[in-house]
């Protein structure tokens, strides 16, 4: 899928955003090999830590699902009822749970700042991963 429309729907997934403690709204959108898309929003708890990222949401959902093969994905963060002005860099958690499902040379990361989208590898962005 071209990247832009996968930019939308990481804007269409951030508004189910599940944020009462840090107002902060992320939406990510990803792609599987055979072309079907996940949406993922992040969902916070009182307790903090049990919070859940956007990107681990799209994931948790699509491999819940048996689908286990990821070419791309897009993600988008910004402050409860503003526009999107700035990118939204994947956290540690995050990347970590990317090297496991996806080939760090091929996997895209795609990031928007409501005007460009810069994209990574997922090796850029979680270089000498740690897996067993
Ligand atoms: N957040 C994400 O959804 N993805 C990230 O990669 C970084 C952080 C969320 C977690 C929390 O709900 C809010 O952004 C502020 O940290």
């Amino acid at each position: 899928m071209d990247k832009m429309d996968l930019v939308k729907l990481a804007i269409e997934a951030r508004e189910m955003a599940y944020t009462p403690y840090s107002h902060y709204c992320v939406g990510a959108a990803l792609e599987t090999a055979d072309g079907k898309v996940y949406k993922g929003c992040n969902i916070e708890n009182a307790a903090y830590g049990p919070t859940n990222c956007a990107e681990r949401t799209a994931f948790f959902k699509a491999v819940s699902e048996g689908d286990l093969k990821f070419t791309q994905i897009a993600i988008v963060g910004a402050p409860k009822g503003e526009q999107i002005s700035d990118f939204c860099a994947p956290c540690g958690v995050c990347r970590q749970v990317m090297s496991e499902f996806c080939d760090g040379d091929t996997f895209l990361i795609h990031l928007y700042d409501g005007e460009e989208i810069r994209s990574y590898t997922l090796k850029e962005l979680l270089p000498l991963s740690f897996s067993l």
